[in-house]
């Protein structure tokens, strides 16, 4: 395999994991500690282990983390009551609901109840809203890791055509916006597009976010295009279990410039932004707080 095309998603979290650390000392220093308050409704196996990979590497990162189970009859009101309590508690710098909620839960009321400021996975109308005019608030983890990692292969993005594979509201979406706020030409396909093959062939980048495995092959792909693959898909092959994307590696490697691997590309990226928005967070709860010249002085938040 030719291991120069590899975007190593594992490389670039540390990097952004060590900075977060460099950040939360500083910040501890000024007497603030970051905490992110992590909450999960009912048993869905692939949600806990998400969870509990989101609480270590928050503790690695020296922000304390809160855990809240509830369980899967939890009412609508019984979460929208928690989550009223860590929107008033001060000491609460982020609030994440992971998902998916169970079915008797309105996921879009739960997570509109979340605090703009506090709202770390950037979910709340406020948030999203912001993102599409170019403002500065706390952004999805996902396309902010997948832009990172398009930055650190390709610098400037000015002028690329990016074609985005997926509408969801967690990826597609805000991914469309960071890459047209990064001065890309933005290209959204989807299930109902009738020439999504044609038109990515055209993309110099290619995100896959449609949550099917190994759907883009070499015959969706530019020469030399990069291409960032946010699919986690688990499948049974030759008797094992196996984790693949929504690209076909084998296939795209001989013609991309680089590829992210699953495992190993974009998922590590996720958990990584969602420490330093919680660190962004903090430090703008902070800064509303203090006067101007008290404020935790940190350049790049
Ligand atoms: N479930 C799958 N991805 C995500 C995510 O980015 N945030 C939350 N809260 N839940 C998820």
């Amino acid at each position: 395999m030719n291991s120069l095309k590899l975007i190593d998603g594992k490389a670039a979290s540390a990097r952004v994991l060590q900075q977060v650390r460099v950040d939360v000392a500083a910040l501890v220093l000024q007497g603030i500690q970051p905490v992110l308050a992590v909450i999960l409704v009912g048993e869905d196996p692939a949600s806990q282990v998400y969870v509990r990979n989101k609480i270590l590497r928050a503790e690695e990162a020296g922000i304390h983390s809160l855990e809240y189970r509830l369980p899967a009859d939890a009412g609508q009101a019984e979460v929208l009551d928690l989550i009223a309590r860590l929107n008033a508690d001060a000491s609460v710098n982020g609030i994440l609901l992971q998902l998916p909620l169970p079915a008797h839960i309105e996921e879009t009321r739960a997570l509109q109840a979340i605090a703009p400021g506090k709202d770390v996975d950037g979910f709340h109308s406020e948030n999203v809203g912001g993102l599409s005019q170019g403002r500065r608030v706390l952004t999805p983890c996902t396309p902010s890791g997948c832009m990172q990692l398009l930055t650190d292969t390709l610098g400037d993005l000015t002028g690329k055509h990016a074609v985005v594979i997926g509408r969801s509201n967690i990826v597609g979406k805000p991914m469309a916006a960071l890459l047209l706020q990064a001065h890309c030409s933005v290209t959204v396909v989807h299930s109902r597009s009738s020439n999504a093959q044609e038109l990515c062939r055209q993309a110099d980048i290619v995100v896959a976010a449609v949550g099917r495995p190994r759907m883009i092959d070499a015959s969706w792909l530019k020469e030399g295009c990069v291409v960032i693959d946010v699919g986690i898909n688990r499948i049974e092959e030759n008797g094992r279990s196996r984790l693949v994307g929504d690209v076909d590696f084998d296939s795209a490697l001989p013609i991309v410039s680089a590829i992210t691997p699953v495992p190993g590309g974009v998922g590590p990226m996720t958990i990584a932004f969602l420490m330093k928005n919680t660190v962004t967070a903090a430090v703008q709860q902070a800064q509303a707080q203090r006067s101007l010249s008290e404020a935790p002085c940190l350049s790049t938040y």
